[in-house]
This record gives C-alpha cells, structure tokens and sequence, in this order.
C-alpha cells in the first residue's frame, strides 16, 4: 500500500521528550519506510492560536518549534515542512468539512473538555477563550490537515486518537455523501505513545507545564529534573502502570531512547536502586540531546536555509492541496 503521512505539532511552547518519542521519532522513521510516497510535517500555527498566546513572541515559537523538527532528523529532501498557516487551503478545506460535521461529534470529544479547563486556569486572558468557536471547531482543522493531502498514516501519541476517529467519521461522511474522495486514515502509535509528567506521573508530560524535558533543557537541568522526579514506593525498578507509575514511565524513557527492552533494563537494575537508575537515565537523556542541540544550534545559525526549505516545501504542499481541493469541489459542486 503507498502511504502517504501528515502530522503536525502545536508551536505552544518548548517541544519536550513526549513530543519527541510519542510522534517525531516516528516521523523520522516513516519518512525512510519503502511504501512512504509522501511526508508533509507541519507546525500548526492555526491550531496553536485556539488558546491564548502572545502576538509578540509567536513567530519565534512557530521558527523553534521547525528547528526541532529538522535537528530531530527531518529530511527536506524526503519530508516536506510547512507552516500550516501558510497553506491556505487547510482553512478552506476545513470550512468545506465543517457543512458536514455534526456538533455533537464535536463536543463528545475529551479533548474539547480538556482545552476549556485549560484555558479556565489561565486567568481573564484564558477566561475569554473558553466558549469560542475555534476550541470545539479543532478537530474539524484537523481532520482538514489530514485529508487535504489524503494522508493515511498520521503517526501521534495516543491523547490524538479520538481526533484521528473524528476524521474518519467525517471523511466517510463525505464520501457517502458526495463520492469516494478520502482515504481511511490510520494512526501511527508506537511504544512511548504517551509519555507522564515526570512530577505527576498520572498525567501526561505537556507543553505548558514545567514537569517535561524540554528537547532544549541544558545537561544539568535533565540531571535535576530526572533527580526530583517523582518515584513510588517500593525499591525495585520494575514495570507496574498502576502500582509504579513513576518507575514505569521512566522506564519507558529509558528503553525507548536506548534501545534495550523494558525486560532487560528490569534485569540490568535487579538489586540496584532508584539513585543508580535515575542516574544512568539522566545520562541516556543527555547523551540523547547533545548532538540534536549541536544540530539545532548549527541550524538556528543559519536562518537562510530554514526560510529556503520553508519556501519550497510550502509551494509543493500547496499544489498537492490544490489538486485535492478542486478534486473536493468538483465533488461538493462547487
Ligand atoms: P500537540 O501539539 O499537543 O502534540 C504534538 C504531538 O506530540 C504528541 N504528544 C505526546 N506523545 C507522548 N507523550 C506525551 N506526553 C505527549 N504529548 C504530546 C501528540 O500526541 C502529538 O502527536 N492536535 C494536535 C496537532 C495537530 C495534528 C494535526 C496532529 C493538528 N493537526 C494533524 C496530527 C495530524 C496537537 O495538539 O498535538
């Protein structure tokens, strides 16, 4: 089957390790797949704006959040990288799915009541923000981004499924209604699909808070962070999700950026403690970022060469988006 892959990442902060090992990492590895026929990642601007931001700071968000990309090893030559804003037809696709998606498709989405408490919890600012149209309109974008390049491998953590469910509702609506246009899409999760806070191990590593790895923290702050974070009770490094929470996730960090299986670093840490462990895991981190802060540095010291990817990329995602749009309006008689 030829695959053809899209996914994209809100430009709301420092990208962290969750970013990284639930949706990047597999970016990396989709892009060199033999039946991958097309990539497109992009940092999703539109999306980014549903909650409040800064007008001032956000160009410089949008630029870190492509640099992540490119340093965690997007290849230009393979992938295209867009800025979604910069592809108009996402929006248009998106008002054009919105005439057949049902509202309350929209509000029995858990992330739809996540993003209105979040933006309860950030004061007067967020308070306005939290009956707007465009927190219950998301995912129809989304499922836009997606269908405009006819994507049907979208590689995410798992908190994104119902949004990858929701796109497929709509897009076997459309196709019931006005023909067969859009592929079934499927997800792409792999192991580290969903990375915890490293304070609150019930909860996922995230954007806004301080509890994440930032793929920009020094060495030291990684040292700290894996210090202070959160462990059970108990002594043994074992994998228990419900019991260890903590243990087990930073097991799944450790297995995931090293290689080795949760069983063998079980076995390598038999009789050990959390001290000797969280140790060696700070290191497996750090040893982790250092050449993709070398790589970033070199590629933010060039600003040319990220605005010519830009520019090309761009052009080539919107004329595979102006051929499936006009295949969408021919279909809707337009
Ligand atoms: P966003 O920006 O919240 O997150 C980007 C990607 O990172 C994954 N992720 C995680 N994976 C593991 N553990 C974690 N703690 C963790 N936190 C985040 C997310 O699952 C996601 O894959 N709605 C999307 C952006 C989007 C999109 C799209 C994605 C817009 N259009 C089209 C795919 C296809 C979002 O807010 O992701």
């Amino acid at each position: 089957m030829t695959t053809r892959i899209f996914s994209g990442m809100r430009p709301s902060g420092k990208l962290h390790l969750g970013n990284y090992l639930g949706a990047i990492k597999n970016w990396i590895a989709l892009q060199d797949a033999p039946d991958t026929a097309q990539c497109v990642f992009a940092a999703v601007d539109l999306h980014a704006i549903t909650t409040p931001y800064d007008p001032a700071t956000f160009q410089q968000n949008v630029t870190n959040v492509l640099l992540d990309y490119l340093a965690a090893g997007v290849d230009p030559k393979k992938s295209l990288l867009i800025r979604q804003s910069r592809v108009p037809q996402h929006t248009e696709l998106m008002w054009l799915l919105s005439t057949i998606s049902p509202v309350g498709w929209l509000e029995r989405l858990p992330n739809w009541r996540e993003k209105v408490e979040q933006v309860q919890s950030m004061g007067d600012r967020g308070a306005s923000y939290q009956n707007n149209l465009s927190l219950l309109s998301y995912p129809v974008l989304m499922a836009a981004d997606i269908l405009l390049y006819k994507a049907n491998l979208v590689p995410i953590g798992d908190d994104q499924l119902p949004h990858i469910e929701l796109t497929n509702e709509v897009g076997a609506k459309f196709n019931h209604l006005f023909g067969d246009t859009f592929p079934n899409v499927k997800p792409f999760i792999a192991a580290g699909a969903r990375i915890m806070s490293l304070q609150d191990p019930t909860k996922k590593m995230s954007k806004t808070g301080d509890d994440g790895i930032a793929l920009t923290d020094t060495p030291d702050e990684v040292r700290g962070k894996i210090k202070r974070a959160t462990t059970d009770s108990g002594r043994e490094v074992t994998f228990d999700e419900t019991a260890k929470p903590g243990i087990s996730n930073l097991l799944t960090i450790f297995s995931t950026l090293s290689g080795k299986t949760v069983g063998e670093l079980e076995r390598d840490y038999a009789g050990k403690s959390y001290g000797d462990f969280k140790g060696d895991l700070a290191e497996v981190v750090v040893g982790f970022l250092a050449p993709f802060q070398q790589r970033r540095a070199e590629l933010a010291a060039d600003p040319a060469t990220l605005a010519r990817i830009l520019t090309e990329s761009e052009e080539k995602a919107r004329i595979i988006a102006s051929e499936n749009l006009a295949e969408v309006h021919r279909a809707m008689g337009l």
